[in-house]
């Protein structure tokens, strides 16, 4: 039975199931475990978290407390609840409390995520290959890499996703389920999911297109438009990713976002055309995350759109996203995500390096260019919100108009892949 106690109760062999709290500040990684090291004990007392969840028939009860007020709350959500499609008007919930500033900078998480990129590749390049091969694909095995995935998310939420963005068009098909992992991640946090189910939403978003691994070569590399029948065949692939998955250790979740992660809320998706209110929570996650990364990449078929333009553009399109959710996922990224290209009133063209979690429409901008003199200038960080009457952003500038080879430099630095 699970059962909400005070953190300051918690001892040695009981089974906590959750952290009554955004799962942020969660000082272990994995929840729902005995607690048999002090160690552990002690980083929950210290974690200044008030309250949690055990399950006192997988480990101790708190001792002589039975007069406790009975814990009747509905306790953390419990993952899987996929199949019951909650009602649109119940999609986003508010978050309990805001997700907290990054504890890294982008800068030093940038760092970090070029090694988790570096390892995710290899990994999801394997289980496409395997997968390729027709060998069963073990969604546990992920777990590990999901985790390392959050975590990097969770110490900076721009950072991995930013740094995917910029994968190469022959890495596509991997790198993206990398990074729509990692925009499940920071969705759900925006979101106020509790630990299990963004973990969960991350691990959708890994396997959401394994299903590209059963399309022919040609046609999901194919360089250019898809015929109509090229087309029905790529439309294919969440059916054949949900065979691939079904029957194994997937949970329901990472099956419904495999199945339905190109449904769209007004009923013209596929492959079920599902209308709005029976596509699932997670479901409608995937739609926003999948989209988002993939017309912000460099793929076989076509260039990428700018990290802002992508997104006033997803705002535009009507009936494809649940809106409320879209409002969040703009929240998690920022109006003009990293690596964005702006204007300044004061003439300036800038790229946006940082986002300012209170203040979306005044992120920290790196300036490089004025276009009064036409002429690149010293490069200058600003902080759009200590700017306040000084200057501002005053709309997004089509990187197109100009060549600007380096612009991931400016945000990226060194962790910037180099030029092809
Ligand atoms: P993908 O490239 O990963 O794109 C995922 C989804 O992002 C697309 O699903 C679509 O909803 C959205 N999207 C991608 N590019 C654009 C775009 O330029 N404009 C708009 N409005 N939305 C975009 P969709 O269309 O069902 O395609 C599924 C998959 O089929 C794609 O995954 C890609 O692998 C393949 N595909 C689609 N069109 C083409 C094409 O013209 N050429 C090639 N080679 N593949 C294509
Ligand atoms: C969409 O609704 O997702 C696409 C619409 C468009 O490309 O204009
Ligand atoms: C810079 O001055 O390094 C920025 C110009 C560019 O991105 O090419
Ligand atoms: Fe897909």
């Amino acid at each position: 039975m699970l059962k909400k106690i005070a953190v300051s109760d918690l001892r040695l062999g009981m089974h906590l199931h959750a952290f009554e709290s955004s799962w942020v500040r969660h000082p272990f990684w994995k929840s729902r475990f005995v607690l048999t090291d002090a160690a552990d004990l002690q980083a929950a007392l210290a974690s200044g978290i008030a309250e949690c969840w055990i399950d006192t028939s997988l480990g101790a009860d708190v001792a002589g407390r039975d007069d406790r007020p009975s814990p009747v709350a509905t306790p953390p959500a419990v993952p899987a609840q996929a199949r019951q499609a909650p009602p649109a008007a119940a999609v986003a919930p508010a978050p309990p409390q805001l997700p907290p500033a990054p504890s890294a900078s982008l800068q030093d998480e940038l760092r970090k995520a070029q090694q988790v990129y570096r390892r995710s590749k290899q990994a999801v390049v394997s289980m496409f290959n395997e997968a390729r091969l027709g060998k069963a694909i073990d969604a546990e095995q992920c777990l590990p890499l999901v985790e390392e995935i959050s975590e990097s998310v969770f110490r900076n939420p721009g950072a991995l996703v930013s740094l995917a963005r910029l994968k190469s068009r022959d890495e596509y098909t991997y790198m993206h389920s990398v990074a729509v992992c990692a925009l499940m991640v920071a969705l759900g946090r925006e979101l106020g999911l509790d630990a299990n189910a963004c973990r969960e939403a991350g691990l959708a978003g890994l396997l959401h297109d394994m299903g590209k691994a059963a399309m022919p070569l040609e046609i999901l590399n194919k360089p250019g438009k898809l015929t109509d029948d090229e087309f029905s065949v790529m439309r294919s692939h969440p059916e054949r990713g949900h065979e691939m998955l079904v029957g194994g250790t997937a949970p329901e979740a990472v099956l419904d976002v495999c199945l339905h992660h190109h449904e769209r809320m007004d009923g013209t998706g596929y492959p079920h055309r599902l209308p709005g209110d029976q596509i699932s929570r997670v479901a409608r996650m995937g739609a926003i995350c999948d989209v988002y990364d993939a017309i912000t990449s460099n793929r076989p078929y076509k260039a990428g759109w700018d990290p802002a333009e992508s997104i006033a553009r997803m705002i535009s399109w009507k009936g494809h996203f649940d809106e409320a959710m879209l409002g969040a996922f703009v929240k998690s990224l920022g109006i003009y995500p990293i690596g964005s290209l702006v204007r300044l009133e004061s003439g300036k063209l800038a790229v946006v390096v940082e986002q300012n979690p209170a203040a979306l429409v005044s992120p920290v901008v790196k300036a490089f260019f004025s276009t009064r003199s036409n002429m690149p200038i010293p490069v200058t960080r600003i902080d759009l919100a200590q700017m306040v009457g000084r200057d501002r952003i005053v709309g997004r500038e089509p990187p197109g108009n100009w060549n600007f080879p380096q612009l991931a430099e400016l945000w990226a630095g060194d962790a910037a892949p180099a030029r092809r």
